[in-house]
């Protein structure tokens, strides 16, 4: 069996008297689709921030294909993130580059290619996102949805192995919102990707997930495909899977 992309082995995070994530274990399948469901509040963007290194556990076990990354010194720590994506909730673009800057950033940061193959790229980037045309805009003359696949396309530029998104949907009409989802199952397939995506949108899990988990007070309370959680014995996550658009 190869390394999981993803292992969480009783992990513990609180920030001061607030316990947050509570022995938590799971692991998630290299190539593989993991959404993450659970109340506001309940700790899915802690666990994203954990996964890439930006936030510390304070007990248990972090690994990222195999490297155990609470052990990492900062060089380590930055070469593993290197092979990450994220997006993160608030989608933030540099307001002082342009939308095609922000997208060109982490090719003009960590590759040796030249101006006009980054231009090039970050521009193959924003037609994939639907964004052509927005290169020389700026971040503030996007509207919300565009922001978040302007950071989508940033997120996609050093072609991730694992990609890490926080409500890709949040902001979107339902019509861009399946266009983002079409493009993560894509990108999953094409470039053997792994996705670990927090979502309140019941519709986009549906179409992204091939494992969904459900945190509750700390505590994974389910895990499995999503006809498993169909029947799971709390009713709570029953109930989430129902609505057809919570949060
Ligand atoms: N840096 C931090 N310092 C202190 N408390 C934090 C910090 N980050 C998160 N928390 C707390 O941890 C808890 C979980 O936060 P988190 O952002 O993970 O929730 P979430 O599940 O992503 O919620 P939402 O669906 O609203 O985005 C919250 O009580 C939050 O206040
Ligand atoms: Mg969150």
């Amino acid at each position: 069996m190869p390394d999981p992309a993803v292992a969480f082995d009783a992990v513990s995070k609180s920030f001061g008297s607030k316990e947050v994530l509570k022995n938590v274990t799971f692991s998630i399948a290299a190539g593989t689709a993991f959404v993450l469901l659970g109340r506001s509040g309940s700790g899915k963007s802690v666990m994203l921030k954990i996964i890439c290194g930006l936030l510390k556990v304070d007990s248990g076990s972090v690994a990222v294909h195999g490297n155990e990354i609470t052990k990492l010194d900062s060089q380590q720590l930055a070469e593993t993130r290197r092979h990450m994506g994220f997006l993160f909730q608030s989608a933030a673009l540099f307001d002082s580059l342009s939308v095609g800057e922000n997208v060109a950033f982490p090719l003009r940061r960590n590759t040796r290619k030249t101006d006009a193959e980054i231009r090039e790229q970050a521009k193959d980037l924003l037609q994939k996102v639907g964004l052509d045309g927005e290169y020389d805009h700026a971040p503030s003359q996007l509207s919300g949805g565009m922001r978040k696949r302007a950071g989508l396309a940033r997120a996609l530029a050093m072609e991730p192995s694992i990609l890490l998104i926080d409500e890709p949907s949040a902001g979107l009409d339902p019509i861009t919102s399946t266009e983002i989802d079409q493009l993560l199952v894509d990108i999953k397939t094409k470039h053997h990707a792994t996705l670990v995506v927090v979502t309140h949108n019941i519709p986009s899990a549906r179409r992204i997930a091939d494992q969904m988990a459900f945190l509750e007070d700390g505590h994974l309370v389910a895990q499995g495909t999503l006809k498993e959680l169909e029947q799971n014995e709390n009713q709570l996550v029953r109930d989430f899977l129902k609505s057809q658009q919570a949060g």
